[in-house]
């Protein structure tokens, strides 16, 4: 390992790093990559971004974003400067000294691990691959990944990871929407196939936040796996006991904030209508799936699991139940569900909790609408495609449903007018706090 660190292409890849002269590539410049890339940018380094899909590097080469919260003053920021270049010409993946995959790794139809963008790009990677570069896998993935599927495929360039190029991984922890933390700020956790791939690549997160090395790329791809098997157990918890509280007749919001107030051994989590977005329904999947390899049979993962997807079924069953007790029935009534973004002020539907709920509702006969301030039509997903586009939110909408269901709670509604106006809501966020007091027709669900 001692004459690994001495390398010569180890010594000129550290030294470029480190002076900020590295360049630095990025494979996929989606919710993840895009900001990744401004925060390089920013640090002054040069970025080539990469993406197969071509809108996106034409909205980038012509100073627009095409992510809601990143604003085009951003993109055009980049562009002013000279720094940032985007394409989708893949024989340039030889160009940067750093590359960092930040592609897709969803699940398939048996809700196992696709690991196909990963496969394309590794391969893109190894048909332009040289000497000195440092390759970075941030896709969440279950641990083995970089070393299994991935070291073997570069080495058949005839490079050896270690010597002639570098390989780590390090989980992508952006929280999109969060205003409070970004790539700058929030720390890096780095696992590196050899000391020297370690030593690089948080040579390299250093640059731009705090690095956090860890003993090896599984430890790292677990830490990934283990922070989002933690939220989701803890929403599986506070959906459980939303459940039971409504039984018992107490409101489990003002339960959780009273508990908050202990200043030790308790984090808030809060229940909603089932779990949304690309990490926390999907990424227990892929380690209850490498767990099979090890015959273990991870139940706590499954259980959480399996209570966070019935709740757009709770959800619909409340709503059926409030309804009848004004006489009607869910079959024929027409309700409008606010908000489909899988959380509150983004642009990101995918696995949202409200696709199951509009699938559910229709599916038992009622007249389903939407409205989303920041999702204008809905996309087919692996799932559903419901062909519908956003509805205009006004009074004589809201008066004219049986109900109105608050899947996500975007901080543009005005609250208020949505109670005053409607005839039932149900509320899966807790958007209505503070305005329930006397009403029977707002629900908790
Ligand atoms: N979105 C999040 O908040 C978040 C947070 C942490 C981790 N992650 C993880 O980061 C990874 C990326 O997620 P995302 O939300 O940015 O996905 P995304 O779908 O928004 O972006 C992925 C991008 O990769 C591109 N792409 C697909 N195949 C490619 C290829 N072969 N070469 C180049 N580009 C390709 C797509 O066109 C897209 O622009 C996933 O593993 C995800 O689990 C996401």
């Amino acid at each position: 390992m001692v004459d690994q660190y001495k390398s010569e292409q180890f010594e000129g890849l550290i030294s470029k790093i480190r002076s900020h002269e590295a360049v630095v590539g990025i494979i996929g410049l989606g919710y993840v990559g895009l900001p990744l890339a401004v925060h390089f940018c920013r640090k002054n380094f040069k970025v080539m971004g990469f993406d197969v899909d071509q809108a996106k590097i034409d909205s980038l080469t012509q100073g627009r974003s095409y992510i809601k919260h990143i604003p085009d003053e951003f993109v055009r920021e980049l562009d002013a400067e000279g720094m940032f270049e985007a394409t989708g010409d893949f024989s340039r993946l030889s160009e940067p000294d750093c590359l960092l995959i930040c592609v897709p790794t969803p699940l398939d139809d048996k809700l196992e691990p696709d690991l196909s963008y990963l496969l394309q790009t590794t391969e893109q990677i190894v048909a332009a691959i040289r000497p000195g570069q440092l390759i970075v896998l941030e896709s969440t993935t279950y641990p083995g990944t970089t070393e299994e599927m991935m070291q073997p495929r570069l080495e058949h360039s005839g490079l050896k990871v270690g010597r002639d190029i570098f390989l780590a991984f390090s989980p992508e922890r952006e929280d999109p929407g969060n205003k409070n933390f970004d790539a700058s700020n929030i720390p890096k956790i780095v696992g590196g196939v050899t000391p020297a791939c370690l030593e690089a690549a948080v040579a390299l997160y250093n640059s731009i936040t705090k690095a956090v090395p860890v003993s090896s790329t599984r430890a790292a791809e677990l830490t990934k796996l283990l922070e989002n098997t933690y939220r989701s157990v803890n929403i599986a918890l506070v959906n459980e006991m939303k459940v039971l509280a409504h039984r018992m007749g107490i409101d489990l919001f003002e339960v959780i904030n009273a508990a908050a107030t202990k200043p030790f051994g308790y984090t808030p989590f809060f229940p909603g209508p089932g779990l949304g977005g690309h990490c926390i329904p999907i990424d227990p999947f892929y380690l209850a799936w490498k767990a099979r390899e090890y015959d273990f049979d991870a139940r706590f993962i499954q259980l959480a699991g399996e209570v966070n997807i019935s709740m757009p079924g709770y959800v619909v069953d409340r709503t059926a139940e409030a309804l009848s007790k004004t006489g009607k029935e869910l079959r024929g009534s027409r309700i409008l569900v606010l908000g489909i973004a899988y959380k509150k002020d983004i642009d990101d539907d995918r696995e949202s909790p409200g696709y199951a709920i509009m699938d559910m509702l229709t599916e038992r006969g009622a007249l389903v609408s939407y409205n989303d301030p920041w999702i204008p039509r809905l996309r087919p997903t692996r799932k559903y495609d419901f062909k519908q586009k956003s509805v205009e939110l006004t009074p004589e909408l809201l008066t004219a449903c049986d109900a109105v269901i608050i899947v996500t709670d975007h901080s543009a509604y005005d609250y208020a007018g949505i109670v005053r106006q409607a005839r039932l809501v149900v509320d899966t966020r807790n958007a209505t706090a503070g305005l329930r007091e006397g009403l029977d027709k707002i629900i908790l669900a």
